[in-house]
């Protein structure tokens, strides 16, 4: 999430994706970080000491279930931001961005309280002052900011800056933080700096994920467990949908799903929903008066249940068999947790009808992306039914990407 809180975010077209109809392989690999050298060197004149890249992330399925403390399964999308860097005196930090094209620097007055520089260097800002309230010695540092992630689709480009600047800043000031330790920070960077009230799932993926591999996460435990999904095996592919749908009050809408799962969690006793077994669902539901809270509740814990389902699938090797599971969990966002918009189930409804296996929302809602489960030979026929059906419904066109499970934050 967060795209959409992103303060002073260029519009979601300055990154977008493929225009309608066309599947676009991701940006080539050196691209991106080629431009975030030349944006150092041009900057500050002198080469960075390195570059350090984190990727943007769809989540396969488990939506909504990271702040009940339940389980995810994101993988790391092949687009990807990149930082290049270079260690500056004293407590100072300069950061340029290649999409807006400004440079913002800030020193220890602004980071030593939450809220204190505005704007997309929020997120920079936000990591300098989560590591050093964590008690770490931060390097001051010039850093240079490019990325392929689409802002504003719901693919996590805050969670990839805040990983990739994390991972610089640890690697420049020799910091003690191992990547388990690092989600938690750049979430504390997010939630108590910038101010958005996200799960943990993003900056997990953004930072832990493995190329060729989901992240199985269980969300209060933090313990992973890499599930192989090796989509070009099984002939597949998963075709990530941008619904180009204008994001309607999200930042609100998300704070208000939140809050209705913890206020549930009390009213049935229990730490978070998590701890509703899908067994003891019917009573659980049977215990709350509220029509919606009962939906609410019901979309979280059958959602957890569908990712455990998932993930003994992939783990049997059963790729195609996920596909019934993407598309219930579609309908639960849809008709129990209230977060879709026409565009996305418009969008979800044409894959299907176009051979999909399954498809889903993916992401917080209200606007962002959908991912389809497709043979690898019908991508483009799938995204071509997709673009029919949104020029039929009088939809702004559509984007399309082709998403392969690649790696978490690292240094180039
Ligand atoms: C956003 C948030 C995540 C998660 C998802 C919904 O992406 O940042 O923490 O809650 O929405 O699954």
């Amino acid at each position: 999430m967060t795209d959409p809180a992103h303060p002073s975010s260029p519009p979601a077209d300055a990154a977008a994706p493929a225009s309608a109809g066309e599947v676009a392989s991701p940006a080539p690999a050196g691209d991106v970080a080629d431009r975030a050298a030349a944006g150092f060197r041009q900057r500050y004149g002198a080469p960075a000491a390195g570059r350090w890249a984190a990727p943007g992330r769809v989540n396969l399925i488990g939506e909504h279930t990271d702040y009940n403390d339940g389980f995810v399964l994101p993988f790391a999308l092949p687009l990807r931001t990149v930082v290049a860097a270079a260690p500056d005196d004293g407590d100072r930090w300069t950061v340029w961005s290649e999409l807006t094209g400004d440079q913002v620097g800030f020193g220890a007055d602004e980071v030593a309280a939450p809220g204190r520089v505005p704007g997309w260097a929020a997120y920079v800002a936000g990591v300098v002052w989560a590591l050093r309230e964590a008690g770490h010695r931060v390097p001051g540092a010039r850093l240079a900011v490019a990325s392929d992630v689409p802002l504003g689709s719901g693919l996590s480009s805050s969670a990839a800056l805040e990983a990739a600047v994390l991972a610089a800043l640890v690697d420049l000031g020799g910091l003690d933080l191992p990547a388990e330790g690092r989600p938690r920070l750049a979430q504390r960077a997010e939630n108590a700096y910038v101010g958005a009230p996200t799960g943990i799932m993003d900056q997990s993926a953004a930072i832990r994920c493995r190329a060729g591999h989901a992240l199985f996460l269980d969300c209060r435990t933090e313990a992973v467990e890499h599930i192989p999904f090796d989509l070009a095996a099984a002939g597949l592919a998963v075709l990530v949908i941008d619904s180009r749908a204008p994001h309607r009050h999200a930042d609100g809408e998300y704070a208000s799903r939140r809050a209705a799962c913890e206020k549930a969690a009390g009213l049935l006793g229990v730490p978070a929903l998590r701890d509703v077994a899908a067994a003891d669902l019917d009573d659980a539901l049977a215990r709350l008066d509220d029509d919606e809270t009962r939906r609410r509740v019901r979309h979280v814990v059958t959602e957890d249940q569908r990712v455990l389902d998932a993930v003994a699938l992939l783990r049997a090797g059963r790729v195609r068999d996920i596909g019934p599971l993407l598309t219930a969990s579609h309908a639960s966002m849809r008709d129990d947790f209230e977060i879709t918009v026409p565009e996305v189930d418009t969008a979800v409804e044409a894959a299907l009808a176009a051979g999909a296996y399954g498809a889903r929302m993916t992401g917080g809602g209200f606007g962002g992306c959908v991912l389809a489960l497709v043979d690898a030979d019908r991508a483009d026929a799938v995204a071509d039914a997709v673009t029919t059906r949104y020029a039929e419904r009088g939809f702004r066109a559509p984007g399309f990407h082709l998403a392969t499970p690649a790696p978490g934050a690292h240094r180039l």
